[in-house]
């Protein structure tokens, strides 16, 4: 089969991690007999500096003719918050998820075999292993919320941010949860703050009915603030878990942290049809940009998801995190998951790496 992959590169790593990945999948293209056909798609803070506006006209058809989108990383200091929305490499994110309905967001967080020294947490807790998946909503809630900020007479300005959800929006990114919960350990956490918020209270209702139809599927409310704390207490307890946009944004970079490293952690966001996006969880990191610093493991697992959930090769999508095991078992590291005394090689090092164990 061929395949057509957009590929936003992105900012600061972005184009190196990206650069690895396409080694990858070209690997896996070879060995398993499909072609790929790359498709570059100028997204984020490098478009404000080609043309003025981080999301350009044009870019999400683009993405549409596209089977799959990867995306390295976008965003930097230079195009920061006093910058006008249009030039923001945020801006350019949240309207390419809404605008190719990428409404259910998958942050798996594992520790992975190689690496269970790197979790932060007691020995004990990382002993019992973890093996999480998060899954966050990503087009609706305070995200996409209208916006306003108003001069008030006596208390200087005002500024606000909607949250709002309908039925509709909790339903069906509560069902991807129960479905994927079936193709795991079947335990669904449900995270809301539904003690004080009105659309946790319509969040919990709706996903109350859910749990109804999947009876096979062990199912918990649990409140944000309590998840925050459970997640570093016993993160292991957690299989799905399921979450509005805002609450999914922070606690995904939470569950992130207690694996050890951001820079191995992948993640897939998926509509209701082609394509997704899958993109690393981790950002920029204008600081170590073009020094062939940059871990581009988190971007080769978000290809293996691309793999797995786009193009159904699920044996490819294992050869490429089986890839990823090895490289890690024999010990090779890129600095931001090196112990004092190992040794380090360089992004480019580390795709050659996997590429080798493909
Ligand atoms: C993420 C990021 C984005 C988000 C930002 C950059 C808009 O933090 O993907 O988690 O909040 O969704
Ligand atoms: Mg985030």
């Amino acid at each position: 089969m061929n395949y057509k992959i957009a590929l936003i590169r992105g900012d600061g790593i972005g184009p190196e991690i990206v650069n690895e990945t396409v080694k990858v999948i070209d690997k896996v293209g070879e060995k398993f007999g499909h072609t790929f056909e790359y498709v570059d798609v100028l997204m984020g803070g490098c478009a404000t500096d080609a043309v003025g506006v981080s999301y350009p006209a044009g870019t999400a058809e683009t993405c549409k003719a596209c089977d799959a989108v990867l995306l390295g990383a976008v965003g930097g200091p230079r195009w920061g918050s006093d910058k006008p929305a249009e030039q923001r490499p945020e801006t350019a994110l949240l309207a390419i998820r809404k605008d190719l309905g990428l409404y259910a967001n998958l942050r798996p967080a594992a520790l992975r075999p190689a690496l269970s020294d790197a979790c932060p947490l007691k020995k004990e807790t990382a002993e019992k292993g973890i093996d999480l998946l998060m899954v966050r909503e990503l087009t609706g809630g305070i995200y996409f919320g209208k916006r306003d900020k108003y001069q008030t007479p006596d208390r200087g300005m005002e500024a606000t941010d909607l949250m709002a959800y309908s039925e509709m929006e909790i339903e069906r990114i509560g069902r991807r949860a129960f479905e994927f919960a079936r193709l795991r350990r079947h335990k669904v956490s449900s995270v809301d703050k539904a003690n004080v918020l009105e659309t946790s209270r319509l969040w919990r209702a709706v996903m109350h009915r859910l749990a109804a139809e999947y009876p096979d599927v062990q199912y918990e409310d649990v409140l944000v603030d309590n998840c925050a704390m459970q997640l570093v207490r016993d993160p292991g307890q957690f299989d799905v878990v399921v979450t509005e946009n805002m609450f999914g944004d922070i606690l995904s970079d939470e569950a992130s942290m207690v694996t050890g490293s951001i820079g191995l952690l992948p993640s897939a966001s998926m509509g209701d049809g082609a394509p997704a996006l899958y993109e690393p969880i981790h950002g920029s990191a204008p600081d170590i940009a073009g020094q062939d610093k940059a871990n581009p493991i988190a971007t080769i697992l978000s290809a293996a998801m691309m793999f797995r959930y786009s193009f159904h090769l699920a044996a490819e999508a294992d050869a490429i995190e089986a890839a990823v095991d090895k490289a890690l078992a024999d010990g090779w590291r890129t600095a931001d998951i090196a112990k004092p005394g190992e040794t380090v090689i360089g992004t480019r090092r580390m795709g050659e790496v996997i590429c080798e164990n493909i």
